[in-house]
């Protein structure tokens, strides 16, 4: 297509809204499309905390990677990364620890090239495209084992992505099979969307967001979001909603924190 912005790879459809292009729309980016921006004004219609909502999932993504870089993990799986912001995976974990080495790995087109390109010269990151749903490709990837040691502890990042796996593709078990990858002392940081708080609203924004978004979203429940944590040990303060897991300040922390619609947790594999 001619008229495609220089950033956008050859077979992006502009027409069909992209859940990585709808959450850069929110958090204010530039790649995306006017599909894009309709559906993400029509979730903000519905959900008006949804920019906020996005904007403490990577507060939390900086935390939770300090987090871990402080507990000495070196080397970081992120699946389901997105299309590069500010403060990613890479810039949090190689400032907390130099030589930290980040491997990226998202179904989209646009998040893979996006990625690529600012990775350019960075030996120590890499950005692959391929599905959470065949977590064997993933661990298999010579792309990944270049980075990854899998003999090393390491951090699985599954952030705002758990959300988009059917339960006919059974993300439990996507999980487990990463996790029996990873050597003891791993860690596993999951944000997922929950229909805890107000299981109308959930509906009315899944039933939106289906109609016309790349990929379908399945807000779960506590229950549902905690068994993604066998076999990991949760650290404190355990799975709270999103802006609750170790605040920098107190002043940070929202007065109706149950307002942003996602769990998060940080687990350990012992
Ligand atoms: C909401 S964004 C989250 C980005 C980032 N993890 C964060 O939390 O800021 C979800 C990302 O998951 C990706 N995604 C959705 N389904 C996927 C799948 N089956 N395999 C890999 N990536 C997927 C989308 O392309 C999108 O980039």
């Amino acid at each position: 297509m001619t008229d495609q912005p220089g950033w956008a790879p050859p077979g992006v459809d502009p027409r069909r809204a992209n859940t990585a292009r709808v959450y850069d729309y929110w958090l204010g980016g530039s790649h995306n499309f006017l599909a894009d921006q309709d559906l993400g004004r029509a979730m903000a219609a519905i959900e008006p905390n949804v920019r906020a909502i996005t904007r403490a999932n990577r507060a939390f993504l900086g935390r939770a990677v300090r987090f871990l870089a402080a507990n000495g993990i070196r080397q970081f799986l992120d699946i389901g990364s997105g299309i590069p912001t500010q403060a990613n995976v890479h810039e949090v974990a190689q400032q907390a620890a130099p030589g930290s080495r980040v491997a990226y790995v998202d179904l989209d087109p646009v998040a893979v090239a996006h990625s690529k390109f600012i990775l350019a010269g960075n030996a120590a990151a890499v950005a692959i495209e391929a599905d959470l749903r065949a977590p064997e490709t993933i661990l298999t990837s010579p792309g990944i084992g270049r980075l990854i040691d899998f003999s090393e502890p390491a951090g699985l990042l599954l952030l705002a992505v758990l959300h988009f796996i059917a339960d006919a593709d059974d993300p439990w078990q996507i999980v487990a099979t990463l996790r029996d990858a990873l050597a003891p002392g791993s860690y596993l940081v999951v944000s997922h969307g929950t229909s805890e708080n107000d299981p109308a609203l959930a509906q009315a924004a899944e039933k939106l967001y289906n109609r016309s978004a790349s990929s379908q979203a399945h807000a779960r429940t506590r229950e549902e979001i905690l068994r993604l944590f066998d076999g990991f040990a949760l650290v404190d303060p355990g799975l709270v909603y999103v802006p609750l897991w170790r605040p920098d300040s107190p002043a940070d922390v929202p007065e109706h924190p149950r307002r942003f619609a996602n769990l998060v947790g940080v687990a350990r594999k012992g």
